[in-house]
């Protein structure tokens, strides 16, 4: 098999066969096949797409060029959760404790962030002296004692995908639809779950902007998961405004603490229900949590019994963090200034711009620009508007944490435009959008 041909073949518009995928793939990550060969043959793939023949191929290819986690010995059945990630997405943080409250055992690899979404390592890492970088003996040995454990993904873990990735990002392939669902799915595959649900974003604080284009996702990641053999649902979720109130790391962990405490905000509570019911339902398998309303209300019980605060507490504990500050919040890192920004008009709030609220929180330092950048874990936004509520002129909308007043400024710089008001009353934004079904597709 030559790289030249199969190159070629793409540039032709012809299907590429399984044995000739996994050629490049394997040959690629084993150093074999030069970044100009798999440059050309990623853009051609951009350019011409794939079939869901290929597309499952190549995922499979990236998540078996690595370790591929086995999780039986641990658990039943081992069920997953992605979010494709968005401004002040802490749900993690939320469904994960409340699926361990089920006795669903948990074992999550979870990623860091980039650009202006977070990722729930960093999230985590706002709590003192938590190890999210475990071994996978510690890894194992929590999820076994415990049924709760989330840590960082090993190096070892589809390491294909990685160094795509990496080319992709400079070659101008990223926003490819096959390329961003056998990447995603890749990882999800090779960290070992039976079943996945996955939240993805849309809007203009996602990945992807359009509702259109965020389901022809999604389908494909279904597709994916289960011709790979797992049970799948997707979720389609609004990120045209921020989800919940905090965005930024201590404070998102504040405001997920409050939610398992049952003192959440209403939406962001709402999503956290809708996540953790599908994820019940594929443990379930339709089984033990057939019926999605019966689920919802045990869910929203749990919440209130304080159940899943303290499986979220236990797994701080067993990591190693201060549970100090989990019980009293004020202990989490408080950044030095706070600044209102105040509504400049009475009327109804037309739009609370995700993607603006997330790059501002960049500028006052809560996320990386680029790869190792250090984090400032106590500042960040609390957006206390969303879209259709009434203000008055001068009511507060965000509170702004900040640690150095240049940060500050370009931040409310940043912020000048993030909020748009009407006269006439706006309709609130629905949560999701819609649910694919791993059985429909
Ligand atoms: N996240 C990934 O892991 N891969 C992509 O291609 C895009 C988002």
């Amino acid at each position: 098999m030559r790289i030249v041909d199969i190159i070629g073949k793409k540039r032709d518009g012809e299907g590429l066969s399984e044995a000739e995928i996994r050629y490049f793939t394997s040959q690629y990550t084993a150093g074999a096949i030069p970044d100009y060969q798999v440059s050309a043959l990623l853009m051609a793939i951009y350019l011409r797409g794939m079939t869901r023949e290929e597309i499952v191929a190549l995922t499979v290819a990236m998540a078996e060029s690595g370790d591929m986690l086995d999780l039986s010995d641990i658990v039943d059945y081992a069920v997953d959760k992605h979010s494709s990630g968005g401004i002040g997405d802490k749900t993690s943080l939320v469904v994960l404790p409340l699926a361990a409250a089920f006795g669903v055992p948990i074992a999550k690899m979870s990623g860091r962030g980039l650009g202006f979404t977070g990722g729930t390592l960093d999230k985590l890492e706002a709590i003192d002296g938590i190890n999210v970088k475990l071994s996978e003996a510690e890894f194992r040995r929590i999820a076994r004692d415990s049924g709760l454990v989330i840590s960082g993904q090993s190096a070892s873990l589809a390491p294909a995908d990685g160094k795509l990735y990496a080319l992709r990002d400079v070659t101008g392939t990223t926003a490819s639809l096959p390329l961003i669902a056998s990447s995603i799915m890749s990882k999800k595959l090779a960290a070992g779950a039976n079943g996945i649900v996955l939240d993805v974003k849309t809007g203009n604080g996602a990945f992807m902007e359009t509702v259109e284009d965020t389901r022809a996702l999604a389908t494909i990641m279904v597709q994916i998961g289960v011709d790979a053999g797992r049970d799948m649902v997707a979720l389609i979720a609004d990120m045209n405004q921020p989800l919940g109130v905090a965005v930024g790391n201590a404070l998102e962990v504040a405001e997920a603490v409050k939610t398992l405490r049952g003192e959440g905000p209403a939406l962001f509570e709402s999503h956290c229900i809708e996540v953790a019911t599908q994820m019940l339902r594929l443990a379930g398998r339709g089984e033990r949590w057939a019926e999605a309303d019966e689920t919802r209300a045990a869910v929203m019980q749990t919440l209130r019994s304080g159940a899943a605060f303290d499986r979220f507490r236990q797994m701080v504990a067993d990591q190693g963090g201060d549970v100090g500050q989990i019980d009293d919040l004020s202990r989490l890192p408080v950044a030095r200034i706070k600044h209102r920004v105040n509504a400049e008009r009475a009327g109804y709030i037309r739009q609370v711009h995700a993607g603006t609220v997330g790059r501002a929180t960049l500028a006052l330092g809560a996320g990386r620009e680029k790869k190792g950048d250090a984090i400032d874990y106590a500042v960040g936004i609390e957006v206390h508007a969303s879209v259709g509520d009434k203000v008055v002129n001068g009511e507060t909308l965000m509170t702004i944490h900040a640690n150095d007043e240049g940060k500050l400024q370009r931040a409310l710089d940043v912020l000048a435009a993030a909020v748009d008001y009407s006269a006439e009353p706006v309709n609130p934004l629905p949560l999701f959008y819609g649910m694919i079904d791993g059985g429909e597709v």
